[in-house]
């Protein structure tokens, strides 16, 4: 107890513990249908105000983990762990402990912001040309749901870093919630049914995915429970003994096991390529702590996530650009015109210069420097749109006042569904933004059997081959994180939060994080409304991605070529509205919506 001092915050966690009974439930095995005290679903709404504290995640069980942790007095970190570990249960497709994800936390008492990076990371053997051997990338799918495609886990990691750090539970403590939702189980939604839908012909393939997501063999019903107690004993067992148990003990060893022989059905014809992991490479993962990404906007300053996400930089470089617009000033249409055109140069930037610091050397300060933005501000014309594809620009230091525009390779990123976002603040101020994910819907699609949760394929977030001329920052290497776009992010008035928002949604994240941020701090929108609003998503690709409601026809005029795309994002986050009351915001219809909830409404 002595690591966290006499701070009263800190004790008060630990004294009172999280008091959530773990039921002793006889199962074995997941199983669906009614069940004896079948579980209700916590109320879901997506908005709340009140004090004490506050969450939002994209689900109700997840929301209702993070507060009851807030209530029994943890802090923050503490809810935002609970809250991720219950996600692992009830969002077992978009996160969970065999991924990885960014964790940004603004310290109260000291008034600074911390990040932690736990991305996956490649084995030792992976190569440049692992996803293309003799040039040729192996067709995307066949990539996804493979041992080939799987990083080590830094989930794990971060949560025992985090709490380490700054949270007042043990971690397992903060398991707990999840543990119980695990054990007693959950009612499937028609989000989770659909997504298990859209999985179901890979998870049908591998015997361990296909009984736990699978039950008689098709997707759960809506209003059915689904259980894991696999999972709940996998907590158990990492709460008792730590993450040593995972990343150099018997978890460790059968997840080995799967990746180099991806335990499927001898009766599917699908090729599942073994991957490359070893218990080494496990052993030998580390959660590290990154400075956050800082961007001063209209008197705010924008914490991010620094690379190996592109998310921190990406935001940042684009909000430093658009500064020099008065966007609350323009009629809607300049305002989003000059929104897409700031997001693709920052794309072509991002796409040119972001990958893991570590492997590659990323001109971060330069990126998101005034004077880089000034150079790249001055080829946004009012009456129409730089010629795509964008070229990047020369963040060296050396700012030409507005350089003639040129184009390059198109590289416009995979959007992806996955990944999911959750926000926790606390009575003390201490505030956490975390992104999580497995990648894909579903990850790998590969369970490690026995133990409940889905492995990643977040190394498919590299790029398969070079897209830059010889100068792709992102290529799979020994030991490197791939490039990411989650995009966890605080904004600060004069070192206080006033806001901590992020979405999930592949490199969509980015324009999503965006997006919101200049509906809520130039457009007059509140955080509600700034979710809601419908988005478009510019990443110098094609065409610039939209929803059905953006309005698209002033920006056409101006030369944007529009796709047409159901839905965008999902985001969840908490605003400070002073003397210690929240407003907690999650996103209300897309995927299902989410669930904000406070400590006292
Ligand atoms: N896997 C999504 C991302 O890292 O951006």
């Amino acid at each position: 107890m002595s690591r966290f001092g006499s701070d009263p915050r800190r004790r008060r966690g630990l004294v009172r513990g999280v008091g959530v009974a773990v039921l002793a439930l006889a199962t074995c095995g997941a199983v669906t249908g009614p069940v004896a005290a079948a579980p209700k679903p916590p109320d879901k709404q997506p908005t709340a105000i009140g004090s004490g504290g506050a969450v939002a995640t994209v689900d109700p069980d997840a929301t209702q983990a993070g507060i009851d942790v807030l209530r029994r007095g943890g802090n923050a970190v503490d809810a935002a762990v609970a809250a991720a570990a219950a996600l692992g249960v009830t969002e077992p497709y978009s996160a969970g402990i065999g991924g990885g994800g960014f964790f940004v936390y603004y310290d109260a008492r000291t008034r600074r912001v911390h990040t932690i990076d736990g991305r996956e990371t490649a084995p030792a053997a992976m190569q440049s040309d692992t996803f293309a051997p003799g040039g040729v990338p192996i067709p995307f799918p066949e990539a996804v749901t493979s041992g080939l495609s799987v990083g080590v886990p830094g989930t794990p990691a971060t949560w025992e870093r985090a709490l380490r750090l700054w949270g007042s539970l043990s971690l397992s403590q903060a398991l707990r919630p999840a543990i119980t939702v695990a054990q007693r189980g959950f009612v499937v939604d028609a989000t989770f049914r659909q997504q298990t839908a859209d999985n179901a012909a890979r998870f049908a393939d591998f015997p361990a995915s296909r009984a736990l997501f699978l039950p008689g063999g098709q997707p759960p019903a809506v209003g059915t429970v689904l259980r894991n107690p696999d999972l709940a004993a996998t907590y158990r067992l990492i709460g008792q003994r730590g993450t040593g148990v995972f990343y150099d003990g018997e978890i460790g060893t059968d997840l080995v096991k799967t990746v180099h022989a991806p335990p499927v059905d001898p009766a599917a014809t699908r090729v599942v390529r073994p991957g490359l992991m070893t218990e080494a490479d496990l052993a030998a993962y580390r959660a590290i702590d990154r400075a956050p990404t800082r961007v001063g906007y209209r008197g705010l300053d924008v914490f991010g996530m620094a690379p190996p996400s592109s998310g921190g930089s990406t935001v940042g470089e684009a909000l430093n650009i658009l500064e020099r617009s008065d966007l609350g000033s323009l009629d809607r249409t300049q305002a989003l015109h000059r929104y897409l055109e700031a997001s693709g140069l920052a794309f072509a930037d991002r796409n040119r210069y972001v990958g893991d610091p570590d492997r590659v050397n990323v001109p971060l300060a330069q990126l998101l420097s005034e004077g880089f933005a000034g150079e790249r501000a001055c080829l946004i014309s009012p009456t129409s749109t730089v010629a795509r594809p964008i070229a990047p620009g020369s963040p060296d230091g050396a700012h030409a006042p507005c350089p003639p525009a040129a184009t390059a390779a198109r590289d416009a990123g995979r959007e992806g569904l996955s990944t999911t976002h959750l926000t926790t603040a606390d009575r003390w101020g201490n505030v956490v933004a975390y992104t999580l994910t497995i990648e894909q819907t579903g990850g790998s699609g590969i369970t490690v059997p026995g133990r409940g949760f889905l492995l990643n394929n977040e190394l498919t977030d590299f790029n398969f081959t070079d897209t830059q001329g010889g100068n792709d920052p992102n290529l799979p290497a020994p030991g490197k994180r791939p490039r990411s776009s989650m995009a966890p992010t605080i904004v600060l008035r004069h070192g206080k939060p006033i806001l901590a928002v992020g979405s999930p949604g592949g490199a969509t994240i980015i324009t999503t994080v965006l997006q919101t941020l200049v509906n809520r701090l130039d457009l007059g929108m509140t955080l509600p409304e700034a979710i809601a609003a419908a988005r478009a998503s510019e990443r110098n690709g094609a065409a610039t991605q939209a929803e059905p409601a953006f309005p698209t026809a002033g920006l056409a005029a101006l030369g944007h070529t529009f796709a047409p795309v159901a839905e965008i994002g999902a985001v969840t986050g908490v605003e400070a509205l002073g003397h210690g009351r929240w407003l907690a915001a999650a996103e209300p219809v897309r995927r299902g919506g989410g669930s904000a909830k406070v400590v006292r409404p």
